[in-house]
């Protein structure tokens, strides 16, 4: 898979930046999976979480076993449930019965040790997050869980002790520094690595604001304004046009 796939949506030429959170990340996920246990990435939106998720969990052994199941909607135990069983890609028919379904699930999680990477956690209520905590005490399941989710993920985690007290590693993820936006950026991008760093903390001061996805869309913009008006480098004017979009 190339760096590309996860990156916002038609911004060809970008790369993964390795920020201090996608580190810190790649350290975080290793020990939770190394100890199959379960951890909890959060943060605001754009902040750069399944980007670096992904990235770190594609750098893990090439024999861990990584499902990702992403939800986006408040599902309820049983839409857990079926979740799991797309995601283990079992064979049939979802069972009917509920307590058959959670022997087929912790049949098929005996097998093989398992690294779930749950996106969007946010949407989880305490009722599905309870579901996934019920199949990672079962004994002879050897389960790692990842949950990825907005603030709110945190906040709703927080309330269900049960969970929350068996989380292993808590990770926020926050805003690009002023610093860290000088020294990710142009390698974000090729139309920012020769850009003047005044241009791009005036650009992070106007528009961006730290957030990796608001950088991804002024990229998008910005590329096109110099493709459009033949200039070779950014400059203020481009990105006041660029801003413009993004108002
Ligand atoms: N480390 C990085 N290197 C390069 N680009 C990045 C990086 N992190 C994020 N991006 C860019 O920012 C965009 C948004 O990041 P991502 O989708 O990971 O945010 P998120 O925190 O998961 O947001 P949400 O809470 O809305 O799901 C990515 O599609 C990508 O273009
Ligand atoms: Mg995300």
């Amino acid at each position: 898979m190339t760096a590309a796939t996860y990156q916002y949506v038609d911004l060809p030429d970008a790369s993964v930046v390795t920020t201090r959170a996608l580190l810190t990340a790649r350290e975080n996920i290793s020990d939770t999976v190394a100890a199959r246990a379960m951890m909890c990435i959060h943060g605001g939106a754009g902040f750069g979480k399944t980007l670096a998720v992904n990235t770190c969990l594609r750098a893990l052994e090439p024999g861990e076993d990584v499902r990702k199941i992403t939800f986006r909607a408040r599902p309820t135990a049983r839409a857990v449930r079926y979740e799991l069983f797309t995601a283990l890609d079992l064979a049939g028919e979802p069972p009917r019965h509920p307590s058959e379904f959670d022997r087929l699930l912790k049949t098929a999680l005996a097998e093989r040790p398992r690294t779930f990477l749950v996106d969007e956690a946010q949407w989880l209520n305490g009722e599905a997050f309870e579901y996934f905590r019920y199949l990672w005490d079962e004994p002879a399941t050897q389960l790692a869980i990842i949950f990825v989710g907005g603030e709110g993920c945190h906040t709703v985690l927080r309330r269900e002790p049960m969970l929350s007290s068996r989380i292993f590693i808590w990770q926020h993820f926050t805003r690009l520094t002023p610093s860290e936006v000088l020294e990710a950026i142009p390698l974000f991008h090729p139309i920012w690595a020769d850009a003047d760093p005044d241009d791009i903390t005036f650009a992070d001061s106007h528009a961006a604001h730290g957030n990796f996805r608001a950088w991804a869309q002024l990229t998008a913009h910005t590329r096109t304004a110099l493709a459009r008006t033949g200039r070779p480098r950014v400059d203020q004017e481009l990105l006041r046009w660029a801003f413009s979009r993004l108002a």
